[in-house]
């Protein structure tokens, strides 16, 4: 399956950094990698960033109302985002968790809100070190995944990320086996709930995902792409980490 990279710049980037997103598409349109690739800027710069983007990169949002309008002061629709020219929305980020106290059902309406506007949803799931500690990280993370996506998921309109709160902006990573052995247990998850589509569905890991480790994060089994926060503000870095795609792959 072709893999994805996505970066999510979180609160990052005003106009000028417009200028990365002509350099990632610059270089996509050059390179053609066997990737497909999606820039998640803040929502101020959705529809400039889709315009300097090019036919190779997509351009996708981090957050998204559950309602396609109404009276919620300070919220964007999932309808406006596609309208703005995203193709995709994150749903379920820890700092969004965590932050805002969006709780599974919370996700679960926002990745349904994604797919009424005609935009794929890349959801989020993730222990804490806690959880880890506490040997409760494989638990945890069905349970996120059985409570935030809801039924009639399709490797076109969704993706998962599988991001441990305490790899995301720490440097720290996982072990090869432990993300293996996390995204092995998604993909049984999702083939008992989906059968054959959760063969083509996305599994991509984030957390302190850099050109150094990216190669060797994603020839594991069942990553089949990367969410990319700190290394994806600067066009360079990011470009590293897509030609750690094999070609061919
Ligand atoms: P990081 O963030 O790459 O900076 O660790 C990843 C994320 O939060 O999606």
């Amino acid at each position: 399956m072709r893999p994805l990279i996505a970066g999510n710049w979180k609160m990052h980037g005003t106009s000028a950094a417009l200028g990365q997103i002509a350099a990632i598409a610059r270089s996509v349109a050059e390179e053609a990698p066997a990737c497909d690739v999606l820039v998640c800027p803040p929502f101020t710069l959705i529809a400039r960033a889709a315009a300097v983007a090019g036919a190779g990169v997509a351009v996708g949002a981090q957050d998204c109302h559950r309602e396609p309008e109404g009276a919620f002061t300070g919220d964007i629709s999932a309808e406006m985002l596609r309208d703005a020219g995203a193709t995709t929305v994150i749903v379920g980020h820890s700092e969004r968790r965590r932050y805002h106290g969006e709780t599974e059902i919370d996700v679960a309406m926002k990745t349904s809100a994604a797919w009424r506007a005609g935009l794929s949803a890349i959801l989020c799931i993730g222990e804490t070190e806690a959880e880890r500690d506490a040997g409760q990280a494989a638990e945890v993370v069905a349970r996120q995944l059985d409570g935030s996506l809801p039924l009639g998921a399709n490797p076109a309109t969704t993706a998962i990320a599988y991001e441990p709160v305490w790899a995301i902006g720490t440097g720290r990573t996982p072990g090869d086996a432990d993300v293996a052995e996390m995204h092995a247990l998604i993909r049984k998850r999702l083939t008992d709930r989906l059968g054959e589509d959760a063969a083509g569905l996305r599994i991509l890991y984030g957390g302190s995902v850099k050109p150094a480790n990216a190669a060797s994060i994603l020839r594991l089994p069942n990553v089949n792409g990367a969410l990319v926060g700190g290394a994806s503000l600067e066009a360079e870095e990011f470009l590293s980490i897509i030609r750690a795609i094999p070609q061919g792959a």
